[in-house]
């Protein structure tokens, strides 16, 4: 059974949510829902789009070119941290209703409808690289080449608008040999969060289709017809859009709610209690609206880009984008500023760093803010300590990759219990909110050299941050006003070897 945090996990009423899933999933009738899923990449995004899919009844065969993946999930095993899915996986396996393919051409045989959950990651010029969606397009499609019934083909890879039907769909009628209305193509972009990716999963908020055919309209609503959601059918490209769009807002809410902590902590006011009072204007919402070091994750930044990149493409200037991603570069600056002052200046201090995957519920260390601030501290001459419950392995590694040459020894290290990572430290910086942080016990402060706390997230409770044993700085509340300004290192010098 999937644990009912992992359910409730993101939504404010979660015991609620976790009945009404349990619900309907007794409610599910056992019959078919329209033929097999194919689920063609098992990913951050495949996986749990299959086993979404299976969790609501359907039959779903899922495909990786990874054969070690492969593997690694038909024995029950996830890939990535993340919370109730491997009870979603393993409910799956057991059901008999999720199993993986060895082949391509045993996927094509097996499954009627297909979903590519294949990665588009940024070029050097911001645009998305189609490498692995073309190459996934052209074998699936050589693979359905002389099946006599009409396959459907759902691009879930977030694309810019035009990519399904002027990129995808013609590589597949080149392969498959199924041109015009022989082949459906459809676009149904996905919403899944990191860390509450089982419930985004089975719960979405809503539905998006790109169709350009009625009776691909039709079986994808049937297709998710149980998971009592609703559904938003559209022209293809408007979906392909609706993603852009929304990762957009979300961003710009979050650069903006950044913005406004740069300014409530210069007058001496707290951001948390203008930004939930401005959230409670309903054209606003209080969703997104929590100030910290810069969005991470493999998402916005990425998209953004893209956006920008599609705007000069099509001659359309967006202005609004760039300054969010440009925004979101200055947060992080500005929060190793505020940890540099609150220490007095960073040469030769040593700085424990808290929490390094880019939020928390997930090891993904992808677009972390924690990387910034790492290196702006090491560049400003800091030996820096570094610790987190489930990502420590996977920055390690992505640090040293994007580092080339190793640093001087001793000056990063990192530590399997927030007691080593703050032995001797001068300063905790508090990145990553992850809940077992929060009570910061006495025992902590009593392993560091001087008890100062900079939060970059507020996420020390309340009646910790001021019980007297160590100093707190928070990001955006009057504690990070006017400290030490004098003893700073210069900016200069922090930003003189890149940003
Ligand atoms: C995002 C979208 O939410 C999801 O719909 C899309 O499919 C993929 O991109 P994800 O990147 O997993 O999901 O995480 P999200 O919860 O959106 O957070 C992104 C970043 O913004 C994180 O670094 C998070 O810490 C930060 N954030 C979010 C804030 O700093 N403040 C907030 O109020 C919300």
């Amino acid at each position: 059974m999937i644990p009912s945090e992992a359910l409730a996990g993101a939504t404010p009423d979660g015991s609620s949510t976790v009945r009404s899933i349990a619900d309907r999933r007794a409610a599910t009738p056992e019959g078919p829902v329209p033929g097999t899923v194919g689920v063609v990449g098992l990913g951050y995004v495949g996986l749990p789009t299959a086993l979404g899919f299976a969790h609501h009844g359907a039959s779903v065969v899922g495909f990786d070119i990874r054969a070690d993946l492969r593997r690694y999930i038909a024995r029950g095993a996830t890939p990535v941290h993340e919370p109730g899915l491997p009870e979603l996986l393993r409910d799956g396996l057991d059901a008999e209703r999720f199993r993986v393919a060895r082949s391509w051409s045993e996927l094509a045989r097996a499954a009627d409808t297909f979903f590519l959950c294949l990665p588009t990651p940024s070029r050097p010029d911001g645009g998305i690289d189609l490498g692995a969606l073309r190459a996934g397009s052209e074998r699936l499609g050589r693979a359905l080449r002389g099946r006599s019934s009409r396959p459907l083909v759902v691009v879930k890879s977030t694309v810019v608008p035009g990519t399904t039907e002027g990129t995808v769909r013609p590589i597949l009628e080149r392969a498959s040999g199924k041109v015009g209305p022989e082949l459906g193509v459809a676009a149904n972009p996905e919403f899944i969060a990191e860390g509450s990716m089982v419930h985004d999963v089975l719960r979405p908020e809503r539905v998006v289709l790109g169709v350009s055919d009625p009776r691909d309209a039709e079986a994808l609503a049937r297709l998710y017809a149980p998971f009592h959601v609703p559904v938003c059918s559209m022209p293809t490209a408007a979906a392909e859009l609706v993603k852009y769009a929304s990762n957009a807002f979300l961003a710009a809410r979050v650069a903006l709610a950044n913005e406004i902590s740069r300014l409530a902590e210069a007058s001496g006011v707290d951001v948390d209690t203008v930004l939930t009072t401005v959230g409670r204007d309903p054209r606003i919402g209080p969703s997104f609206l929590s100030a910290g070091p810069g969005f991470g994750g493999s998402c916005f930044e990425k998209d953004l880009r893209a956006l920008v990149a599609e705007g000069r493409r099509r001659k359309i200037p967006l202005t609004v984008v760039k300054g969010i991603l440009r925004s979101n570069d200055e947060q992080a600056e500005h929060a190793f500023r505020l940890i540099d002052r609150a220490v007095g200046g960073a040469r030769r201090r040593r700085i424990a760093v808290l929490g390094l995957a880019f939020k928390p519920g997930t090891d993904d260390v992808r677009g972390t803010r924690a990387e910034p601030i790492v290196r702006a501290a090491l560049r400003a001459g800091a030996r820096v300590r570094l610790h987190d419950p489930v990502a420590l392995e996977k920055f390690r590694r992505a640090f040293r990759d994007r580092s080339g040459r190793p640093r001087r020894r001793g000056s990063v290290e990192f530590c399997r219990s927030v007691e080593d990572a703050l032995r001797g430290a001068d300063a905790a910086v508090l990145v990553t909110p992850w809940p077992e942080y929060g009570a910061f016990p006495r025992a902590w402060s009593r392993e560091m050299r001087s008890p100062l706390v900079v939060d970059l997230r507020r996420a020390l409770r309340e009646d910790v941050r001021y019980r007297g044993d160590f100093l707190w700085v928070g990001l955006g509340t009057p504690s990070a006003a006017g400290i030490h300004p004098e003893s700073a290192t210069p900016i200069s010098a922090v930003a003189e070897d890149g940003r």
